[in-house]
């Protein structure tokens, strides 16, 4: 694992992007597995600025998301299919075919679900994942549990992400109890994993991720038995052991 400690969110982003665009210049066709949430924003701001200044080209690049609420339409702005239009797919010349969210708005969740992770592997599994943080250590929408769940499937939000995504809706009623997310197989498919973590509010769920002991209270805590993870954190995210 290699962790890269950065001053601030500007220099995580930049990092961040730097690490993806490597894959889109080696790999014209790589297959990137993307997040949302407030940390990958940076991230794809940046790569819109390096395609608009015409150092990359995102003409053949694949993608997969990692989730999606359930009941939300991709025409919905809280919608993960939206969060992706809105800061990076209507920003750059990928072909949105080559785009796939899973459909939160399914009406059976559970084709939905086998459908994403034939999906998944009938592109080969992605090159690289980008993932944020949850604040209980959830990846994707894994939240912490009994096991550690393997393909795509429906869950159950907690409390705590309810509340912490809360601030993106009018009112807290709006947000979604349930989403669709990979799995934690689907997630160490990835050839590469890229983990970005930025503000002290993460500290703890980080700390855990990187030290503790691996188990599904802590979903992110698997990342440790994958062979090639990349950690780009700032200096709130990762304080200096004393
Ligand atoms: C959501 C997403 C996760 C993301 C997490 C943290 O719950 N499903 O993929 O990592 O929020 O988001 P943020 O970066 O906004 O703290």
């Amino acid at each position: 694992m290699r962790i890269y400690r950065e001053k601030d969110y500007y220099s995580v982003s930049r990092r961040a992007a730097n690490i993806i665009s490597a894959y889109v210049i080696a790999k014209p066709d790589a297959v990137l597995g993307l997040a949302t949430g407030s940390t990958p924003i940076g991230t794809y701001k940046q790569l819109v600025e390096w395609y608009e200044k015409g150092d990359i080209d995102f003409s053949e690049t694949k993608t997969v998301n990692l989730d999606e609420y359930c009941g939300l339409t991709a025409e919905n702005v809280n919608s993960y299919h939206y969060f992706m239009k809105d800061n990076l797919f209507s920003h750059i010349n990928i072909d949105m075919e080559n785009t796939h969210v899973p459909d939160g708005s399914a009406d059976d969740i559970e084709k939905e679900c086998t459908r994403y992770d034939k999906l998944i592997d009938s592109l080969g599994g992605q090159d690289l994942q980008l993932l944020g943080l949850g604040h209980n250590g959830h990846i994707g929408f894994n939240e912490p549990s009994d096991s550690f769940p393997t393909g795509t499937h429906k869950v159950k939000l907690t409390e705590n992400t309810i509340e912490a995504n809360s601030r993106l809706f009018d009112n807290i009623d709006e947000v979604p109890r349930y989403a669709i997310t990979m799995g934690v197989r689907n997630i160490l498919t990835a050839r590469h994993i890229l983990l970005v973590v930025s503000g002290a509010d993460k500290a703890d769920a980080l700390r855990k991720t990187l030290y503790g002991p691996v188990t599904p209270q802590v979903p992110a805590s698997i990342l440790q038995l994958h062979p090639h993870v990349t950690v780009v954190a700032d200096e709130a995210a990762l304080p200096e052991e004393k």
